[in-house]
């Protein structure tokens, strides 16, 4: 008996597998019910009493081998490298970290879809401008004061190039390279030669919205600011309208909206006059089409400019512009819109 079970012992140390079914095979040839061990525990109660201890161990030493065989063959068909170094592939990933969209993408992104419903596409223009293009196409004559209403940054060497003040210069570069009708939504960074505070930067952003075709009236200006500030700020926001002055328009228009957060009663950002001032506007100045290359007398059109800072910052309440510019992703993160 002894011999024989050392013979089995032998047999299934040296045992090896190449796939799942071979270690069933051996499963069953050993370890079933009527398994080479069965048989041998069968046989236990003809072993003289005085073996019994020595041959008990030694069966069980046989059970013990062929279990852990069974079990260290399956491991080793079940299991990918990875497992054997101690990693659990079945636990779930870490969640990867997403950015949030910057504030200021968020807004230039809802207004430029809310602008593309009215069919118009995005144009972009330079940084660097040229005078033409940042001030004389745009009606602003040599020496005019109107010239210093933007702290312009020249460069030293060229007084005839700047960093643009305003996203108002891609009209001239629309003007001479788009066919009309005209119908484009300019965002871009602008330049000021301004000191950095809470309510203004050296750098900030614009869009610039030009409408060019025949017809173009004062009418479709205001449903155009109309259907923008509602479908911005909400369903109830009202405009109203301030003559002012700009030199490529004619007449010029600041634009204020119903504060969106008192809804006109008055509180402490509208300053208690229940309006906030969000863009100038006003119709393509003749003179502007003409200096282009545009008829006055067929077409007429409609400009508009807003600062993607300012509307932002009304939008969420955000009291300091300088968090714009700081990366402090404590601010940042706390930005989601849907969509975008
Ligand atoms: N360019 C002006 C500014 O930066 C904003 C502006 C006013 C744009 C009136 C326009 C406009 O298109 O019609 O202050």
């Amino acid at each position: 008996m002894v011999g024989k079970i050392n013979e089995l012992l032998e047999e299934l140390r040296a045992f090896t597998a190449t796939n799942l079914d071979e270690v069933e095979q051996f499963r069953i040839k050993h370890l079933s019910k009527k398994g080479t061990i069965a048989a041998l525990f069968g046989d236990f109660k003809n072993v003289p009493n005085e073996e019994k201890k020595a041959v008990g161990q030694l069966l069980n030493q046989l059970k013990t081998t062929a279990l852990d065989k069974v079990n260290e063959l399956k491991d080793s068909f079940t299991n990918s490298d990875f497992d054997k170094s101690g990693l659990d592939l079945s636990l779930p990933a870490d969640s990867v970290k997403l950015g949030s969209r910057h504030p200021l993408s968020l807004v230039k992104n809802e207004i430029i879809e809310i602008f593309a419903r009215l069919g118009f596409t995005i144009s972009e223009g330079p940084e660097i401008e040229d005078d033409w293009h940042n001030f004389s196409a745009l009606n602003f004559p040599e020496e005019h004061p109107a010239r210093d209403m933007q702290d312009t940054f020249f460069i030293e060497k060229n007084p005839d190039i700047l960093l643009r003040t305003h996203t108002s210069s891609v009209q001239a570069h629309d003007m001479a390279e788009m066919e009309l009708p005209i119908r484009c939504l300019t965002p871009g960074r602008v330049f000021r030669n301004e000191a950095i505070s809470a309510r203004a930067h050296c750098i900030f952003h614009q869009i610039e919205c030009l409408y060019i075709d025949e017809n173009v009236s004062f009418a479709d200006l205001k449903q155009t600011l109309s259907y923008f500030a509602k479908e911005f700020f909400g369903e109830k926001t009202e405009i109203r309208l301030r003559p002012s002055y700009f030199p490529f328009t004619e007449p010029s228009a600041e634009v204020d909206v119903t504060c969106s957060l008192c809804g006109g009663d008055g509180c402490n950002v509208c300053k208690g006059t229940g309006w906030l001032e969000i863009l100038g506007c006003g119709m393509v100045d003749p003179n502007v089409l003409d200096l282009n290359g545009i008829d006055s007398k067929k077409y007429t059109g409609f400009a508009l400019g807003m600062g993607i800072e300012r509307i932002t910052m009304l939008k969420y309440g955000i009291k300091d512009l300088r968090l714009f510019f700081e990366n402090d992703i404590r601010f940042l993160e706390q930005f989601t819109a849907a969509g975008f």
